[in-house]
């Protein structure tokens, strides 16, 4: 835990956004007094609340007898001897109910087709597939590795893998062949699904390649099959007998398929996600618990109907496409939105675009893309959200970093016409789903503020002894009681899931890593991290990632990462460098920081490049070695350092870093 944390208050705007009493006249949570009535039901006895909610939610084949096992905490094992299927939960319990022949997904590709899929034909597609990877060998407690665009064929494939017990892992489209190897190795994956390439803004960008480039780096010898999905048609190279067209696996099968049950706390996936030291952890997701808190928080946040036309803009490579694409809206039976391009292309009309044609009603992005796209419609007047019917819409979330209020109050002006909660929602990959979150119509907003903790979720603002702080001070965001949706383990690392999340000053409380605090309304602020991760345009990315990634090229004897504002991503990265030769300058600065910032995406992935390097000759140390941060941070802001350098080994490196550009 970092001690350098500095808080200051951040309660700049306290205008208060009431809320829309009529939107829930029939909602699923329909005031604050039912809101309350729920926390009361919870605090008054968690077990019997949670017991209640995954009887009354999921589809159990054994139902479970205990709820909570804490005998190994914080390993927390949630209705341990109840047994069921995720996907039978998202599918096969629709079967039968007018829901079957009801859209599941409408899917726009990049050029703007349009394709369908109801429930039914979607479970068919899912059996096929999950059909065909059986007769294929694969089975129960496997690790998938699914490196996919956005599209029906990448919810398809988790689907399949969550019927048969296959604990899958997507990897973002984005990350390199490096990452994606590491990952593979990490989870020793049988079976990797992938695709010949994306589309993207009208480029194909390969996939099959960074696949067959990442085997290729070894290690990874419980491979067995790697499948892949046509996307372009483009030519791929193939490797017999391992490499599988994925309409051909599906070609031929069944399309029924009886789900595996599975333990409750079988786990569903491993999703990778950075840390503040070294590689990324496997955030391991268990079953029953990760899709309650999904649906749960699908119904209460989204306050799902029926009728609603949900789109969450996240791609299935982050918790948010696994949480609000792949399993809450499909157990909820919600018809939903995939996309598989970007907000920019063709133009940066494009999702007001779509929310029009498909007329969306509940509209789900991350700040970055808001700030970005008001930037567009700032200097583009034809791509303004004015220029389109957005009628439609009836609540708007927000997701992944901070929204700044400038840019809450255009989303609630410009595209909510003043008639759309706007939903700040704070969760983490480790949460599983929404933790706290206002709820449409019921809680009065505050842009910049995510507001009150959902129900069941014990939320707390407290110092490094785990003591509450008092109200307008800041502090570490804990959850101070255990949840089903909460992360079970770092994936072959419990020893670091303990460390990171459960440090024993806290008294057992769950450590979110971020800074907070509480309005005296109660209403939480989030302030950012306390560790050393970055949230550039909502991808959370470890500082020491882009380090070791830096380092690791020859001409780099040392890097330092640090994070500045940034207008629209939020955060940029700015890396600090020491070559192993003299000081560059003018051209060769230049072509030497573009090959540093290419090696990067090389290592990591384009999302990490700094988008600013600085060369000195040495960085800001203490006299034990110790690289000065803070110092760093203040550099890169391009403010000028005040506080006291006294402890600086080498107080004059910082006008030389300031300089350097
Ligand atoms: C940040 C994304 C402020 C936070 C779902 C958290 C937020 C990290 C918000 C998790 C929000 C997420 N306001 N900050 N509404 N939502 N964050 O794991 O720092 O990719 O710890 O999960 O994003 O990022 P992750």
């Amino acid at each position: 835990m970092s001690t350098e944390i500095q808080i200051e208050s951040v309660l700049t705007e306290n205008r208060v956004f009431p809320a829309f009493p009529e939107l829930v006249k029939d909602a699923t949570i329909s005031g604050m007094d039912a809101y309350q009535a729920l926390c009361d039901e919870a605090d008054a006895d968690p077990d019997a609340f949670w017991a209640r909610l995954a009887r009354e939610n999921l589809v159990w084949n054994k139902p479970f007898t205990q709820v909570l096992d804490a005998s190994e905490a914080p390993f927390y094992h949630w209705y341990p001897d109840g047994e069921l299927n995720v996907s039978a939960n998202c599918l096969d319990r629709h079967l039968g109910t007018p829901t079957a022949d009801k859209n599941a997904i409408i899917f726009e590709s990049d050029d703007g087709k349009v394709s369908r899929l109801t429930y039914k034909e979607l479970h068919a597609r899912v059996c096929e597939f999950a059909n065909g990877l059986t007769a294929l060998g694969h089975g129960m407690g496997e690790r998938a590795i699914i490196y996919m665009p956005m599209s029906v064929e990448a919810v398809i494939a988790m689907q399949a893998c969550a019927r048969l017990g296959i604990i899958h892992s997507v990897v973002f489209g984005g990350f390199s062949s490096k990452s994606l190897h590491e990952r593979a190795v990490d989870v020793g994956a049988t079976l990797v699904i992938t695709a010949d390439a994306q589309v993207r803004a009208g480029k194909h960008i390969p996939l099959k390649s960074a696949v067959d480039e990442a085997l290729a780096m070894g290690g990874c010898e419980a491979l067995r099959h790697v499948v892949v999905y046509r996307r372009t048609g483009g030519d791929v190279a193939w490797q017999e007998g391992r490499d599988l067209w994925m309409h051909e696996v599906s070609a031929g099968q069944a399309q029924t398929h009886t789900a595996a049950p599975v333990n409750a706390e079988h786990p569903l996936f491993i999703l990778y996600t950075s840390g503040s030291t070294g590689k990324p952890k496997g955030v391991q997701h268990a079953s029953a618990g990760f899709l309650l808190w999904a649906l749960m928080t699908v119904k209460w946040t989204f306050d799902a109907k029926d009728s609603d036309v949900f789109w969450c803009t996240a791609d299935v490579g982050w918790v948010t496409g696994h949480t609000y694409v792949t399993y809450g809206p499909l157990a909820a039976g919600l018809t939903q939105i995939i996309f598989e391009g970007v907000p920019t292309y063709p133009d940066a009309g494009r999702f007001w675009d779509m929310i029009e044609r498909h007329k969306v009603t509940v509209f789900y992005t991350a700040p970055t893309a808001i700030r970005s796209l008001t930037k567009a419609a700032e200097t583009t007047p034809a791509v303004h959200p004015r220029e389109y019917d957005l009628s439609s819409l009836r609540i708007l979330g927000s997701v992944g970093e901070p929204i700044n209020p400038e840019a809450w109050v255009w989303y609630y002006k410009q595209v909510g016409g003043e008639r759309c909660p706007v939903l700040d929602t704070w969760w983490q990959t480790e949460t599983g789903a929404h933790m706290i979150t206002p709820l449409p119509g019921v809680t009065p907003m505050k842009p910049g503020s995510c507001t009150l903790p959902l129900p069941g979720i014990d939320a707390a603002v407290v110092d490094e002894m785990g003591e509450d702080v008092a109200r307008g001070t800041g502090g570490f965001l804990v959850i101070k009681r255990p949840w089903p949706g909460m992360i079970r383990t770092i994936w072959g690392d419990p020893e670091r899931f303990k460390k990171s999340y459960f440090p024993p000053e806290l008294k057992g409380y769950y450590l979110a890593g971020d800074g907070a605090q509480r309005d005296s309304d109660g209403y939480f602020w989030i302030m950012g991290r306390i560790d050393d991760v970055l949230n550039i345009s909502g991808h959370r990315l470890g500082t020491m990632e882009i380090e070791s990634a830096l380092v690791s090229h020859e001409m780099v004897a040392e890097a330092a990462v640090v994070g500045r504002a940034d207008a629209t991503t939020g955060e940029a990265v700015v890396a600090f460098v020491v070559l192993n030769q003299s000081l560059p300058e003018g051209e060769e600065a230049i072509r030497i920081a573009t090959e540093l910032r290419n090696w990067v995406a090389k290592e990591i992935g384009p999302i990490a490049k700094p988008k600013e390097i600085r060369f000195g000759e040495n960085l800001p140390k203490t006299r034990s070695g110790k690289i000065m941060r803070r110092l760093l941070r203040v550099v890169a802001s391009g403010e000028a350092v005040t506080q006291d350098v006294s402890t600086l080994e080498n107080p004059a490196i910082l006008d030389q870093l300031s300089q350097a550009r």
